[in-house]
C-alpha cells in the first residue's frame, strides 16, 4: 500500500515526500484518497442503532442534494453500525431484511445516482460495538476471519468508505495495528478505491501509527451532543497537529451540530474548530429538518475551505488562557486561519496580534463567518465573542 515502505530502492519521489513531511509525521497510506478531510453524513449521531434504515439513509442523501450541501462539498453517505442482518451460508454478510429490505448494493446505487459516495461500517473482531453496548442481537457479523470476504462484498456493493471500529476486539485475542492493517490490505486487494476510517478512540495513540494504515483515525472516545463533550475533545487535539496531512487525518469524531443541547454559538465553535483541526466533517443530524441557522453554519464556504485547504495542516494552539484559546492554521498561498475561541461563561473581548501569531508582513483580515474585511490597526485583530462562540479569520498576504 505504501510505495515508500517496501523495497530497497528509495525512489526520488519518496525521498522528496519524506523530506517534505512536517516533523513528527509518519508516511501516509498511499491509496490516493482523502487528500483533504472527508466530508459527508453518518447515521450514528442521528439515529444510533435501532432506527437506522435504508429510508433514513436515502432521506439523508436526498437532503444533501436538495439543501445544496453536496455543492458545498459533502460527499460520503455512511451507514454506521446495525445495518447487518447476519451472514449467509456462503459467509457473506447481508443486511437487516426489515430495515434494509432492498439490500446494500441497491442503497449504494441510490446514493451514487445522486452524485454522492457510499460508506459502511464493520469491526475487526467478532462483536460490533452495538452487540456490546446496545444489545444488538445479531451475532457473527464482525469481520474477524472474514476480512477478505467482507472487503470483496463491500467492493462489489459499491462501497467507497469503510469505518472499521475496534470495539474491544482485544477480547478476540487480536492486536489492533495488525488487525487494522489486515483490512487495509484486504481493501487494497479489491482494487476499488475505498476511504479507510479506523476507530480505536485514541487509546493507543493511533496518530503515531495510523498514517501508515488508514486515511483517518479517531483520537478520542465518542462525542456527545453537548458543550462539555465538544470542548473536551477540542482540548485533546492541541498536541496532535504534527500527525495530520493529506491522505491521513486525526478524527476527533463526527459532528453533533444540530443535536442535543448545543446552542448556535456552540454549533459555530464546533464547526469552526473542526475546520481549524482539518478534521473530517461528517454531519450527524437530521438533514431533512435542518433549520436555517444550522444550515448556514455547516454550509459556510469559507469555513469549509479552511478545513479543506489542500496544504492539509492542522491548527496549532498559540495561546491558552482561562476563558479563551487562540489557534492558528497555516493555509495555502501564505494565508492563515485564526480562531479566537471563547471557552468562558460570558462574552469577552478576545484579541491577538500578528506578532503573537508569528506572521510578518501585511495581511488582509477577513471574517470567515461573514466575509467582512476587518480592521487590523497595529497588527491587532479581535472582537467581542459570546460565551462558547468562535471568531474566525482568514489572513491573506497583500502587497507581495
Ligand atoms: C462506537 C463508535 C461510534 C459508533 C458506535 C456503533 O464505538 O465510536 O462512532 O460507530 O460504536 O456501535
Amino acid at each position: 500500500m505504501n510505495r515508500c515502505r517496501t523495497g530497497l530502492a528509495v525512489s526520488l519521489v519518496c525521498l522528496i515526500t519524506v523530506l517534505a513531511l512536517p516533523a513528527g509525521r509518519a508516511m501516509a497510506l498511499d491509496n490516493g484518497l482523502a487528500r483533504t478531510p472527508p466530508m459527508g453524513w453518518n447515521s450514528w449521531n442521528q439515529v444510533k442503532c435501532y432506527d437506522v434504515s435504508e429510508q433514513v439513509v436515502k432521506d439523508a442523501a436526498d437532503a444533501i442534494v436538495d439543501s445544496g450541501l453536496r455543492e458545498a462539498g459533502y460527499e460520503y453517505v455512511v451507514v454506521d453500525d446495525c445495518w447487518q442482518g447476519g451472514r449467509g451460508a456462503d459467509g457473506r454478510l447481508f443486511s437487516d431484511p426489515e430495515r434494509f429490505p432492498s439490500g446494500i448494493a441497491a442503497l449504494a446505487d441510490y446514493v451514487h445516482a445522486r452524485g454522492l459516495k457510499f460508506g459502511i461500517y464493520s469491526v475487526p473482531g467478532s462483536l460490533t460495538c452495538a452487540n456490546t453496548w446496545d444489545n444488538y442481537p445479531v451475532r457473527g457479523i464482525g469481520s474477524l476471519g472474514y476480512e477478505q470476504v467482507d472487503a470483496d462484498a463491500f467492493a462489489a456493493w459499491g462501497v467507497d468508505y469503510l469505518k472499521y471500529d475496534w470495539c474491544q476486539a482485544e477480547r478476540d485475542g487480536i492486536e489492533r495495528q495488525a488487525a487494522f492493517a489486515e483490512m487495509r490490505d484486504a481493501l487494497a486487494a479489491t482494487g476499488r478505491p475505498i476511504v479507510y476510517s479506523i476507530s480505536e478512540y485514541g487509546e493507543t495513540q493511533p496518530w503515531q501509527w495510523g498514517p501508515d494504515i488508514a486515511n483517518l483515525w479517531r483520537t478520542t472516545s465518542d462525542i456527545a451532543p453537548n458543550w462539555s463533550a465538544v470542548s473536551s475533545i477540542i482540548e485533546r487535539q492541541a498536541e496532535l497537529a504534527p500527525h495530520a496531512g493529506p491522505g491521513g487525518w486525526n478524527d476527533p469524531d463526527m459532528l453533533q451540530i444540530g443535536n442535543g443541547s448545543l446552542t448556535p454559538a456552540e454549533n459555530r465553535s464546533h464547526f469552526a474548530m473542526w475546520a481549524m483541526l482539518a478534521s473530517p466533517l461528517m454531519l450527524g443530524t437530521d438533514l431533512t429538518a435542518l433549520d436555517a441557522e444550522t444550515r448556514e453554519i455547516v454550509a459556510n464556504r469559507s469555513v469549509i475551505a479552511i478545513d479543506q485547504d489542500p496544504l492539509g495542516r492542522q491548527a496549532e494552539r498559540i495561546r491558552r488562557e482561562a476563558g479563551y484559546d487562540v489557534w492558528r492554521k497555516e493555509l495555502t498561498g501564505g494565508r492563515y486561519a485564526v480562531a479566537l475561541l471563547n471557552t468562558g461563561g460570558a462574552s469577552a473581548d478576545l484579541r491577538t496580534t500578528f506578532t503573537e501569531l508569528g506572521v510578518t508582513g501585511r495581511y488582509r483580515v477577513t471574517d470567515a463567518w461573514t466575509g467582512q474585511v476587518q480592521g487590523q490597526a497595529g497588527g491587532r485583530i479581535g472582537t467581542s465573542v459570546a460565551s462558547h462562540d468562535t471568531a474566525l479569520y482568514v489572513l491573506t498576504p497583500v502587497g507581495r
